[in-house]
């Protein structure tokens, strides 16, 4: 990588207001874009997703910024929020996604309108009285665990295994796929409930978060009760969508490598979520998803991800002697934060703050493919809204809204607005991690803003 010196250089993005400090809420016209409230809507919440955004969301951002039929594109899909909305609203709908199984449950959701209904409640009903059956005669499953995959603790008791290999071989004689791909979901958005692990939002073992292991489960009724979700919202959505529906296509690429699949100005409006400055590692977090849905064979299969994925993380890049900036902005600000990071405790080794500033730069690096990317989607006038938290690595702040909205408009989109819909983000956050060194200090708030940008 070529390294810009951190020497403080003029300025560009002077517009883009100072958030060294915690932002105060600002009155803004889109909804609150935490997931929590998609656990109740429609198809939404079939699969939790630790990062997702909500639904309403991304219809306040329809509803702002399209007035008749185009095409929505979400670069870092997850379990898809953004194409179905779009997509359900009348929209063409194109998202990429790395990760096979946020990828698989974007699909899955999106062709919510092309399941009978009526199949999916007979085949749930099917699949109840044959695992009643095979507990009762005591059946030995023809399925076997993911053999690579491994975890510290024992994963599933005897007793959860036994019932979780019956429900596979019970997937594994459905002839019709987009059923299977209905139980396959049903099974993956509940494996974790009945494991030893939880999402803490890291996946560790429930003893460590202080709760019980699970002995046993009913594993057949709670996979039974999330079919019925599913075929409730299927007939929800088949009653309240009519006509044809747009195209919607999600791919699971690395949006870095989407000129092949995206024609150029094409877009009209992008609306996504990348992962955040706090070195949160989705792949890692859904090994258990990754391996029982067979995406993945061994832990060697997630390199390309972590290769692919937006950000470095903070494991792979700590030990390198300096990462800088990759393309040559000007901005003393960028800088100085990078420089104050690097020169935080050096005693520490790759604990200190060189491996930190690493992390940060490769971040900003992406940041800047990431505009150069989108910019070429977007049409010209074309919207991108872009979810993004700030960081606090080391005790020291990164406005990360306001160095996105610099890194873009470098790259030459338009910085239209920074608006935030949610002043204070709480959970387990990098601020709270041993590892992470100091603390926040007073007034260093972690909030969640909107980069409103606009190719000219
Ligand atoms: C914050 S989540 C998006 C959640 C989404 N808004 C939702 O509601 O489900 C970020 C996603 O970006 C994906 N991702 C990371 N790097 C990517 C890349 N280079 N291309 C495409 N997707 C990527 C991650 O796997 C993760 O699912």
């Amino acid at each position: 990588m070529t390294d810009i010196s951190d020497a403080p250089q003029p300025e560009i993005g002077a517009s883009i207001k100072d958030r060294t400090r915690s932002p105060a809420a600002k009155n803004t016209e889109f909804s609150d874009p935490a997931f929590a409230a998609n656990k109740a809507q429609p198809v939404h919440r079939w699969v939790p997703w630790v990062a997702g955004f909500s639904r309403d969301f991304v219809r306040s951002a329809l509803n702002r910024h399209l007035h008749k039929p185009g095409v929505v594109l979400d670069p870092f899909a997850g379990v898809g929020t953004t194409l179905i909305e779009a997509n359900f609203a009348g929209h063409e709908a194109v998202g990429f996604e790395i990760n096979p199984y946020a990828d698989f449950a974007c699909r899955t959701k999106l062709n919510a309108r092309e399941v009978a209904p009526n199949c999916l409640g007979r085949a749930a009903e099917d699949f109840l009285e044959f695992h009643s059956t095979a507990m009762k005669r005591k059946r030995r499953p023809d399925t076997q665990a993911p053999e690579g995959f491994h975890t510290r603790g024992v994963f599933y008791s005897p007793k959860v295994l036994h019932k979780v290999l019956l429900v596979h071989d019970f997937i594994a004689g459905i002839n019709d796929p987009v059923i299977a791909d209905m139980f396959r979901l049903a099974f993956a958005s509940t494996m974790v409930t009945y494991s030893n692990y939880s999402y803490e939002p890291s996946l560790g073992r429930k003893a460590a978060a202080g709760r019980p292991d699970v002995v046993d489960f009913p594993v057949a009724l709670e996979i039974a009760g999330k079919l019925r979700e599913m075929e409730e919202d299927i007939r929800f959505v088949r009653g309240h969508l009519s006509g044809n529906s747009p195209k919607a296509a999600v791919f699971n690429k690395s949006f870095f490598d989407s000129h092949d699949l995206l024609n150029a100005s094409s877009v009209n409006l992008l609306i996504t979520s990348p992962p955040y400055l706090n070195n949160y590692h989705y792949n890692r977090n859904t090994r258990p998803h990754l391996f029982w849905l067979g995406f993945m064979y061994s832990s060697k299969d997630l390199k390309p991800l972590e290769e692919q994925n937006f950000g470095k993380f903070w494991q792979t890049v700590r030990e390198d002697e300096h990462i800088g900036l990759d393309f040559p902005i000007k901005d003393s600000e960028i800088f100085q934060c990078l420089k104050t990071l690097r020169e935080k405790n050096p005693g520490r080794g790759i604990y200190g703050g060189n491996g930190w500033a690493n992390y940060a730069a490769s971040y900003f690096n992406d940041c800047h493919r990431f505009s150069k990317a989108a910019k070429l989607a977007l049409r010209r006038r074309g919207t991108a809204l872009v979810v993004i938290g700030n960081s606090i690595l080391q005790g020291v702040m990164i406005p990360t809204d306001r160095f996105l909205a610099k890194i873009a408009e470098f790259a030459g989109l338009e910085v239209v607005n920074i608006h935030i819909p949610r002043a204070t983000r709480v959970g387990n956050s990098i601020i709270q991690s041993k590892v992470r060194a100091a603390k926040a200090g007073k007034g260093q708030q972690l909030y969640e803003a909107v980069v409103e940008l606009r190719k000219r």
